[in-house]
Formats: structure tokens, C-alpha cells, sequence
């Protein structure tokens, strides 16, 4: 039997696939773990060789300047509390890397996403800065505060275990891009440009100003989310009962990190609303359903009435597991 190819189950309508064959739990689990490191590498490859930009090196910030007395007050705070999000990188990263420490290839892909994720608080710092929507001051003082909580994952429903933190991490990840990619269309209004790139804008390969910056972070926030998101369909291919289970707490309270304790979170929270980036029917529209039909559910309906162990496949396993010693796949 093929490590690749594995026989599906024909079909709950609209359901993911989910392999049949009688392997063993460590067989699955195997089979899993080369997977995810399929994933890492291919995702490794994209990061260096297409995706690598510095903050202080690539983005426009003369443009910045020129052009930052055009962003609302409400485009300013979004990105300050963006900025705040992000300046937790050291906890989301320190406790991964504990979660991760006796498997190689999550460890190593968790070191090239907290480095991902550390420009981009330093991306948005720079906005603001340049933009001269804030002083160093006043980012100095706000960076002081965000160091004064610590975000735990015990602070969201269902991230206790290796698989937890990636079925979390697939939906911040595509939530956070949505919200990128609103600021973005707002910066470009703001500064009276169409929402696609301008002709000069995709000759020089690059967009204006603060535009640029969102550009560059939503496109590593797609990224992020399409890994996890490919983790997650290969966790629910090979251990179909224990991720649907995973995916079932963590979607029941999902919750973006560090929004109760960012320095400005009440006036976030007021921008959010009054420009109305976020809500409830938001998430779901723009991020929950979608996130499904990747998935492989044609809705919510479907996801609640999918039967993962339908066809007795015992798998509560674990993705942290140690590499289990080879051996024969075939039944
Ligand atoms: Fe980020
Ligand atoms: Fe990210």
C-alpha cells in the first residue's frame, strides 16, 4: 500500500476523506507524522526562497510618511492593536516549543513561525511610526504594557494538546488574515487608491506605502494558515475521530488571542465595531464556513452530522508523538 494513495471511504456527501483500511493506530500515526513533514519542508521551501522580507529593509516607509496623515484615527488604532496581537509572539512561541519539543519537524517549523510572526509586530510598529500615528513614546509605553500580561493557551477553549494548537492556530491564522486584508482595503480607501494594485504599483512590484505592509503580512498570514490548515486535513485523514473532536471544542469558543489584555483593547474593540471588521456573523461568514468547506463540509449542518468512527477506526493519538519505529503498513 502507498504511503500516498491510500483507499478512501466512498462517501458521506460532503464530508472529508477519511482512510478505511485496518491499519494500526502507530501505522496511522506514521503515516501522519511523514505527512506533517512533508508539509514542513515544502513550506520551509516557500518561506526562504519566496517569501523572505525584512520590515526594516522592504517596506516603503517614506511613502509612509508622505501619505500617513490620511489614515483615519480608526485605521490607526486597528493597527495598533494589531500590533499588539503579535508583540505576544514570545508566548505563543514558548509554549509551543514546549508542546513540540520531542517532535522534530514541529519544533523546527514553530522556530520559522515565531520568526515569521516576530516581523510582523515590528511591520506594524513601523506603520505607525512612520505614518506618525503615534510617537516612539507613546509605542515605547504600549510595548511596555503588552509585556506586562502573558497569554497562555489555557486561555482558549480546546488548545491542550499538540493537535489542539494547530486546529487553533489553522483559524487564528485565516482570521487574522481577513482582518490584514480589511485594514489593507481601508489603507488603499484611505489614501484614495483603487483596491487592486495600480498599474505602477505592480511594475515597481511593490504597493504604496502602509499598503505594502499589509500586503507582505496578510500574504505570510495565508501561508501560516495553509499549513496548518494542510496539517489538519492529514490529521483527519489518518485520525479522523480524534481531530474531529479537536475540531469540535476548538470551533465551539473560538476566540482571537490576547483580546482581552491588549494595552488599547477598549478602544480596539470600539474601532472594530464601528468600522465593523469583526463580529460574530462575520466569523462565521468570512472565515468559519469557508474554513469548513476547506475542510471538506459543505456547511455547519454537515460538520455537526459527520460520523467520524463510522467505520471503527480507534485513533486517539496523539501528533506529538515520537516518531514510532517503522514498520509494515500494510494490513
Ligand atoms: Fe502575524
Ligand atoms: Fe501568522
Amino acid at each position: 500500500m502507498s504511503l500516498t494513495a491510500p483507499s478512501s471511504t466512498p462517501s458521506l456527501a460532503s464530508s472529508p476523506v477519511i482512510i478505511t483500511d485496518p491499519w494500526t493506530p502507530e501505522a496511522r500515526q506514521h503515516a501522519l507524522n511523514q505527512a506533517v513533514q512533508d508539509h514542513c519542508v515544502a513550506y520551509f521551501g516557500r518561506s526562504l526562497k519566496q517569501r523572505n522580507w525584512s520590515p526594516w529593509h522592504d517596506l516603503p516607509l517614506e511613502e509612509m510618511r508622505e501619505r500617513g496623515h490620511q489614515l483615519s484615527e480608526d485605521t490607526r488604532t486597528l493597527i495598533e492593536g494589531f500590533m499588539g496581537v503579535e508583540e505576544y509572539v514570545g508566548d505563543y512561541v514558548q509554549d509551543g516549543l514546549e508542546m513540540f519539543r520531542e517532535n522534530r519537524s514541529r519544533r523546527n517549523m514553530h522556530l520559522q513561525w515565531g520568526a515569521e510572526e516576530a516581523k510582523h509586530g515590528v511591520a506594524w510598529e513601523l506603520v505607525l511610526q512612520h505614518s506618525q500615528a503615534r510617537t516612539e513614546a507613546q509605542i515605547e509605553t504600549y510595548l511596555d504594557k503588552v509585556r506586562a500580561s502573558r497569554w497562555r493557551p489555557a486561555q482558549h477553549h480546546g488548545i491542550n494538546s499538540p493537535l489542539g494548537t494547530t486546529v487553533y492556530a489553522m483559524a487564528q491564522e485565516r482570521t487574522t488574515f481577513f482582518h490584514y486584508q480589511e485594514v489593507r482595503a481601508r489603507v488603499r480607501h484611505e489614501y484614495g487608491l483603487p483596491l487592486a494594485p495600480t498599474p505602477e504599483e505592480r511594475q515597481r512590484g511593490y504597493e504604496i506605502g502602509a499598503s505594502e505592509a499589509c500586503r507582505v503580512v496578510s500574504r505570510d498570514e495565508l501561508a501560516h494558515h495553509s499549513l496548518f490548515l494542510q496539517i489538519v486535513r492529514s490529521a483527519l485523514h489518518y485520525l479522523p475521530s480524534l481531530t474531529y473532536e479537536t475540531l469540535t471544542q476548538v470551533f465551539s469558543r473560538f476566540e482571537m488571542p490576547a483580546m482581552r489584555f491588549i494595552p488599547n483593547g477598549r478602544a480596539y474593540l470600539r474601532a472594530v465595531r464601528r468600522t465593523n471588521l469583526y463580529s460574530a456573523d462575520i466569523h462565521k461568514e468570512k472565515v468559519h464556513d469557508p474554513l469548513l468547506k476547506s475542510l471538506g463540509w459543505d456547511s455547519q449542518e454537515a460538520f455537526e452530522q459527520f460520523v467520524p468512527n463510522a467505520h471503527g477506526l480507534s485513533d486517539h493519538l496523539d501528533l506529538n508523538a515520537t516518531q514510532p519505529p517503522l514498520e509494515p503498513l500494510a494490513p
